[in-house]
């Protein structure tokens, strides 16, 4: 029998928050209240000073240990993130704030693998998280420390999902929680999961970019904790999905995952899980991490394909997949040194190749929101130029339900999504997405032959004529 009792979670004092500037490289205490580093401005990580065999077990006892829960009732061990808490910062008696969050599906696609030109391809669908979103991987990681700090007031700048699942979250554990949305860009189903979990929403004038720059300054306030992906705790619960994923395959590495990049928290986020791991003997190898953005905010694909060290952030971002439709994503370090220290690229696709690539993901009978659908309609591109090859194991990640963005969808079966109005020179008819795997409702009389000729046509593929 494998020794699993022995093993113990990291103690608090077993990890640090370290500037990631190499030239600064300042520690402080897990428990100091902080965002970026005090000395130099930058980005902080969670360091674990874990060594395989030693802190947390050798590997096969973290694999066992991580399977038994699977058949736990406890609620830290139904959690797809706390199953895994060994890699967390967090003391053992830690007050979690839990919706049951990650143990989200990997699915088959044959429909969107054939139309990207592969063999097979899987859906890692986190928007089967409890608020539709993978935010809630990151949000029970960040309001259990917000806790454990004493904060009274949650806030965070979000395009809509981000504030959804914080506000649960801080419902769950009875904190003030405020969020800061840009008016009227996003979408309405997301607004609705705010009001109803009771937050305060702020709408503001202005966009993402503006709200996440006003919100840093609100943060600076002792009572209030600032949750966006900037908090490395965020980051911290989100890296479990790397663990998740793995666990779900028999810890067989993926040659490529690909995920959709807006702010860069997520693609940072698997880029620490995935490293962690390898660190700790229980993968090889890292899968090559690769992020697809939509092509009107795609900062971080221009500074991929440059010379340049710096990120030139995009003045005013358009896309329909609002959860992505950010210029000056925060996390865009970290999320660099994960796709260059595993071989990944970065790029964008256009509003059409995102609108397509959702209806035809939807074809699997998996529904997503926009943004999710640039990871589909990248690896299309990826294996059209060579990059991904056809044989290859690929998982796509899809990080929204699709009862995210009613709108679009209906529109889009319809013939009537219409891009932004990036080229106002352009007419309403030249701004229109073609809804090429388009599937109007159809308008039928009340008697069987009318609803028989109906499913006709539908077979024919003229649904709404
Ligand atoms: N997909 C969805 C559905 C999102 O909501 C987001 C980000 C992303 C992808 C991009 O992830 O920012 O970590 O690169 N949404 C944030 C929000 C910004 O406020 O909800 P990222």
């Amino acid at each position: 029998m494998i020794e699993t009792e022995k093993l113990q979670p990291i103690a608090a004092g077993a990890a640090s928050q370290l500037c990631i500037e190499p030239a600064c490289g300042s520690r402080f205490g897990v428990n100091e209240r902080l965002y970026v580093c005090p000395r130099c401005g930058g980005l902080l990580d969670v360091a674990l000073k874990v060594q395989a065999g030693q802190d947390v077990g050798r590997p096969e006892q973290l694999r066992a240990l991580w399977t038994r829960r699977l058949a736990s009732f406890d609620a830290r061990d139904r959690s797809g993130v706390w199953r895994y808490r060994e890699l967390l910062p967090f003391p053992d008696d830690a007050p979690v704030v839990t919706l049951a969050e990650g143990n989200t599906p990997v699915y088959d696609a044959p429909v969107s693998a054939t139309y990207c030109g592969l063999d097979a391809l899987k859906l890692k669908h986190q928007g089967c998280n409890p608020t539709g979103s993978f935010k809630d991987t990151g949000m029970t990681a960040a309001v259990t420390q917000a806790v454990i700090l004493g904060a009274r007031t949650v806030v965070c700048a979000s395009t809509g999902n981000t504030a959804a699942s914080l506000a649960a979250y801080a419902a769950r554990a009875h904190l003030q929680c405020a969020i800061l949305v840009p008016r009227g860009q996003i979408s309405h189903n997301k607004l609705a999961q705010s009001l109803d979990y009771g937050a305060a929403v702020l709408e503001l004038d202005g966009n993402f970019d503006d709200a996440m720059r006003v919100i840093r300054e609100l943060a600076e306030d002792e009572s209030i904790y600032l949750v966006n992906s900037i908090n490395p705790f965020r980051i911290e619960g989100q890296k479990t999905v790397a663990a998740e994923l793995l666990h779900q395959r028999g810890w067989r590495v993926p040659d490529h995952v690909v995920v959709p990049g807006g702010n860069l928290g997520n693609s940072s986020a698997f880029g620490k899980g995935f490293r962690e791991l390898k660190e700790l003997g229980l993968i090889e190898r890292l899968p090559r991490l690769s992020v697809i953005q939509a092509e009107g905010a795609s900062p971080f694909a221009h500074l991929f394909a440059s010379d340049s060290d710096d990120l030139v952030p995009t003045e005013h971002p358009q896309t329909l997949a609002t959860a992505i439709k950010i210029g000056a994503p925060v996390s865009w370090k970290k999320a660099l040194r994960a796709v260059v220290e595993s071989t990944g690229t970065v790029l964008s696709v256009t509003e059409q190749e995102i609108a397509d690539a959702k209806a035809i993901i939807g074809r699997d009978g998996v529904g997503c929101e926009p943004a999710s659908a640039t990871t589909v309609a990248g690896i299309k591109r990826l294996v059209a130029d060579g990059i991904i090859g056809p044989d290859e194991d690929v998982v796509a990640v899809l990080t929204g339900h699709i009862l995210k963005d009613t709108d679009y969808a209906i529109n889009y079966h319809q013939d009537k999504l219409y891009t932004h109005d990036r080229a106002p020179d352009k007419t309403k008819e030249e701004r229109r997405l073609a809804g090429t795997y388009g599937n109007p409702p159809a308008r039928v009389k009340a008697t069987k032959e009318a609803i028989l000729e109906g499913l006709r046509r539908h077979e024919q593929g003229h649904p709404g004529d």
